[in-house]
């Protein structure tokens, strides 16, 4: 039996987790062990505990609570506290999912104490460094002894850095092992897409009947400039208006809180436009079921981008750039920066375009049993 120590933070790593954790329990209950870490990044009720139930997580074994804080505030803590539980505990390898700040803490904590890390979703680049992002997978990549990457494009930007597919195992820090594996969000996407419309409460149904825009804001360079902020919402408005759309938009806590602090007024304009459905987060069954019905997607979420595709819808990615850039060649996601009439042309053409051909890019929904076989494989 191997063991592992998987860590959690952020909504998205929570999500993700469910994917390796329904391998395990299906396929290797025997062979592999894993304790859940969270590290209390996320807290909210609906970023956080709203997923365990609902996607079949185990609860975690430990909760550092660390809460929100600076960078270094927040990653000190969670350092620390990771550490502590590798020390007291004997574990084959530590596992971390994305570039969030919880995914450096357990990076570092383990590779400092020659604890194999295991990274899922490595090899994505944005090449901005700007994005606390970029640091977090860089580091991470660089830290780890198990690399698994979900695109062609990862494994690419690896061996560019300078990372090997052809290491002989035993893999080890100075001798990594890296796999294109497919994403354990397309594992989950294929496995819950499919209950999302009989398990969503029925007050969701009614929108299966009207063409709607799903929304999704949180990067701090939408967000944190409020005048910004308030432009893109602007742009939002200006769809409903033209289209006569619905737009739903579950608001992330960073942007809610921003927005309730600085412009307070505004917000609630935008909150009372007829067509805007400004709500809180919702559970992942609930985003799927929104995804799926969607008639197109406005977001700058890593994840949502990628569900966008798994569903085959048009996004607009209000980003300058993406590490999922297989999704802009594909032409069914356009990236769109500059707000007023740039934005408004990206949602229009957004509307227009065909979508026909879905390659998949993200594997055949069977990442997390490939990831977990390997583990077992190649640690020693
Ligand atoms: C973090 C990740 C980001 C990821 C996102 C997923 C880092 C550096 N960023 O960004 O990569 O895309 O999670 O959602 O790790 N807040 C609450 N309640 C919560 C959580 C956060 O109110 O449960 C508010 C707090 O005001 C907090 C702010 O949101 O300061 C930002 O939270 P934080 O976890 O620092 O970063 P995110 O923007 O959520
Ligand atoms: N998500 C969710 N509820 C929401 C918004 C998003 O369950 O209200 C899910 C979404 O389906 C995806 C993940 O959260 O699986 C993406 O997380 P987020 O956008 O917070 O972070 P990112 O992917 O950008 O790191």
């Amino acid at each position: 039996m191997k063991r592992i120590l998987t860590i959690i933070g952020a909504r998205p790593q929570i999500i993700k987790s469910a994917a390796i954790s329904r391998a395990i329990r299906t396929a290797f209950p025997d062979q592999l062990k894993e304790d859940i870490l969270h590290t209390g990044q996320h807290y909210d009720e609906k970023m956080s505990a709203v997923f365990f139930d609902e996607l079949q997580i185990p609860q975690p074994d430990f909760n550092l609570n660390v809460g929100s804080g600076s960078h270094g505030a927040q990653t000190a803590k969670m350092l620390e506290g990771i550490e502590e539980v590798l020390l007291n505990g004997n574990y084959d390898g530590l596992l971390v999912y994305g570039d969030t700040n919880s995914t450096l803490a357990g990076a570092i904590a383990a590779v400092k104490l020659h604890i194999p890390v295991i990274h899922v979703e490595a090899g994505l680049r944005s090449f901005n460094k700007a994005m606390p992002e970029e640091v977090n997978r860089i580091t991470c990549d660089h830290a780890s002894s198990l690399l698994f990457s979900p695109t062609t494009t990862g494994v690419d930007n690896l061996l560019n850095e300078g990372f090997k597919t052809d290491n002989p195992a035993p893999y080890h820090a100075d001798n990594p092992g890296v796999f294109h594996c497919g994403d354990v969000m397309y594992d989950n996407s294929r496995f819950f897409g499919e209950l999302a419309d009989e398990k969503v409460d029925a007050k969701w149904h009614s929108l299966k009947d009207e063409a709607f825009i799903l929304a999704t804001i949180h990067r701090p360079y939408n967000t944190d400039d409020t005048d910004r902020l308030l432009a893109i919402f602007d742009d939002l408005r200006w769809l409903c208006d033209d289209t006569q759309m619905k737009l739903v938009l579950p608001l992330h806590p960073r942007t809610k809180n921003i927005l309730q602090a600085k412009r307070p007024e505004q917000f609630q304009a935008f909150a009372d436009h007829p067509k805007v459905e400004l709500i809180e987060p919702v559970s992942f069954l609930e985003m799927t079921f929104l995804e799926k019905h969607s008639r197109l997607i406005v977001t700058d979420s890593g994840g949502v981008q990628k569900e966008a595709y798994f569903f085959q819808k048009p996004s607009v990615v209000i980003r300058t750039e993406t590490e999922w850039v297989e999704l802009i060649a594909h032409g069914s996601a356009r990236l769109s920066f500059e707000t007023g009439e740039a934005m408004r042309q990206a949602f229009r053409a957004a509307l227009e375009t065909e979508l026909n051909d879905f390659p998949p890019y993200f594997g055949d929904g069977k990442a997390s049993e490939f990831i977990c076989q390997t583990i077992l494989d190649s640690l020693k």
